[in-house]
């Protein structure tokens, strides 16, 4: 056993990852008087939410006409038919709530000429339940809105007297013999320091993980570290397959171009010049949902019109409209696209390639954040102790597909459910948890084994395998060989994790061995991916394969449940079909929003 000293803390309630959703939690916690830490491996204002661009949907109506339930009916027709009913009504509901509440927080959102927050169209956000124009629903901030409300959130926290453990790394969850969380094992990256967090109430806020992927526009930081650690406790991943790829990554450097690009004005090309999405989308055109768009490039760029020397990507034109316009509410997407394309946006269009964004998929929750532990039994069994939030989690409200600017207001509509429901179930007076050492010394073990670790292949090497294997054989589109062959493939990866190599062997700020850690949870996570997509024969959301084409509500309206413990065992959960209210008490009638085929 690995000899560690390591110092103890007590909280009633711990929130890993300090983003949007992981900040709203904290806040809302510490503004009822629990005693909350936020532990988190970056700074919180350099947490990935800085980097969300074009907003945050809720129906304000501030632009015209709006109806939460018109902006509930747009998040069930993106997710496919997959997404929990309760959940989506309860985003679409509270989301205007949850962004006057950011208002008042501070958050500088940008103006209409009225003194009203400002809300800009964007991709599957429709008026009269699909039926009317689109609608501007996107509250914005310029086009720097997740960084306005990422610093106004870490500022409110402090304010409300919440505790930050800045630049710790959590190892591993903290689970008692009958499954009950009681918090985790973190690494302070700064002096070496190990710590016990002990909590009532832990709090998983820990991001996406799109690194797993070559080509993506989440940070280096997006390693899927919650869904790591979930899975190393034996509780399952849910919705893994379905990975959305954001139409205009800028071509060869990933980085972002907001969906609000479009939303402003900006259209797409291909090398005749042609406006292909109004063939595809004829109502919507570059404003259909994101997955649509991404097929549509993809299809542009295989039948031979992509532009460029080598015919591999597409134009997005902003260069039609007035500078003033592009100063005022794109200024960030315009230094991006100097900076990494060499392009001035007011002259030439932007080189652009769909790019793994948003994972769908996560550590299965209710609308409350509380973690699932599903048995045939009890799909909807709760794993007392943990909840999970933001990108992390997985309501399931996205479903099969997420629209543009649902992610901000899902960071903060269930960060702060999550607050709101550790109130309710947070008992202050209660002792914490008796520590389970067991739990604790399996953490120790595995950090001590892969700290030692003297094999022969190095973490950058064996990840960039990992991720060369995603972008190929989990991509846009799919088939049953290429999933056939990246379920083999990752396999064979992540096996080499026993042959791994960490030669820096300190404590104090080792980035090999903090590396080597996020890679064996990038791990999991990439391997439920390819074995969920695999098995699911049919195409839904994000997850378009060839062989399968049409979307089988029959068969697959179903979450898919991923265990990985080296291997991956899968079963299934249904979806909930059931709203929150009935129309007899003001909620939306299920006739509109029954399946049907879905067209832009
Ligand atoms: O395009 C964007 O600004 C991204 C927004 C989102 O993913 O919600």
């Amino acid at each position: 056993m690995a000899a560690y000293e390591y110092e103890t803390h007590e909280y009633d309630c711990i929130v890993v990852g300090a983003g949007g959703s992981g900040l709203r939690a904290t806040l809302g916690m510490a503004e009822q008087g629990l005693r909350t830490a936020c532990i988190t491996k970056v700074f919180p204002t350099r947490s990935h939410t800085v980097a969300a661009q074009g907003g945050i949907a809720a129906s304000l109506g501030n632009m015209g006409p709006d109806h939460w339930q018109w902006h509930m009916y747009d998040t069930v027709k993106g997710s496919d038919w997959l997404g929990d009913t309760d959940a989506m009504e309860y985003l679409a509901r509270e989301a205007p709530k949850a962004v006057y509440e950011l208002e008042h927080y501070g958050v500088p959102f940008s103006r209409t000429e009225e003194g009203k927050i400002y809300q800009r169209p964007f991709g599957g956000h429709t008026t009269e339940f699909g039926e009317g124009p689109p609608v501007q629903r996107t509250c914005a901030a310029a086009d720097r809105t997740g960084h306005a409300i990422l610093h106004t959130l870490y500022g409110q926290s402090l304010k409300n007297n919440a505790e930050f453990y800045i630049e710790y790394f959590a190892i591993d969850l903290i689970m008692s013999e009958d499954g009950q969380c009681q918090g985790v094992l973190a690494w302070n990256l700064e002096d070496g320091s190990l710590h016990v967090f002990n909590a009532k109430m832990t709090v998983l806020a820990t991001g996406g993980y799109g690194r797993a992927y070559f080509s993506a526009t989440s940070a280096h930081t997006c390693t899927g570290d919650g869904g790591g650690m979930v899975a190393r406790a034996g509780l399952p991943l849910q919705d893994m397959e379905f990975v959305q790829f954001h139409p205009t990554g800028i071509y060869g450097a990933g980085c972002l171009i907001t969906e609000g690009a479009r939303g402003e004005g900006g259209y797409l090309t291909n090398s005749e010049g042609e406006r292909f999405m109004e063939r595809y989308a004829p109502t919507y055109k570059d404003l259909a949902s994101r997955d649509v768009v991404s097929r549509c490039m993809t299809m542009e760029i295989r039948e031979g019109r992509g532009v460029g020397a080598d015919g591999d990507h597409i134009h997005l034109h902003l260069n039609h409209l007035p500078p003033a316009t592009l100063a005022e509410r794109l200024p960030g997407i315009s230094e991006s696209a100097r900076i990494f394309a060499g392009v001035d946006v007011t002259k030439e269009p932007i080189p652009v390639l769909p790019t793994v964004h948003y994972n769908m998929g996560g550590i299965p929750t209710n609308y409350w954040g509380e973690v699932l532990n599903p048995t045939q039994d009890d799909p909807d069994r709760i794993a007392p102790g943990l909840m999970a939030v933001g990108e992390a989690g997985c309501a399931s409200v996205h479903g099969a597909n997420r629209l543009g600017s649902n992610s901000l207001i899902d960071l903060v509509v269930f960060g702060r459910a999550a607050a709101i429901k550790a109130g309710q179930v947070v008992d202050p007076n209660a002792p914490n948890p008796t520590l389970n050492t067991a739990s604790i010394d399996k953490a120790l073990d595995r950090f001590d084994g892969l700290r030692h670790a003297k094999g022969n292949v190095a973490t950058a090497e064996l990840r960039l395998e990992m991720q060369k294997t995603m972008q190929a054989d989990a991509a846009v589109f799919r088939t049953d060989k290429t999933l056939a062959e990246g379920v083999e493939k990752m396999y064979a990866v992540a096996a080499k994790l026993d042959d791994i190599s960490v030669t820096d062997r300190s404590m104090v700020w080792n980035s090999d061995l903090m590396e080597t850690l996020e890679l064996t949870n990038l791990l999991p996570n990439a391997l439920a991916t390819v074995v969920s997509a695999e098995a699911r024969k049919e195409s839904r959301g994000a997850h378009a394969h060839e062989d399968y084409p049409d979307r089988d509500d029959e068969t697959w309206r179903k979450h898919s449940l991923a265990w990985v413990n080296g291997k991956v065992e899968l079963d299934y959960r249904p979806v909930h079909l059931d709203p929150l209210s009935d129309a007899e008490a003001g909620g939306i009638d299920l006739k509109k929003i029954a399946p049907k085929a879905r067209v832009y």
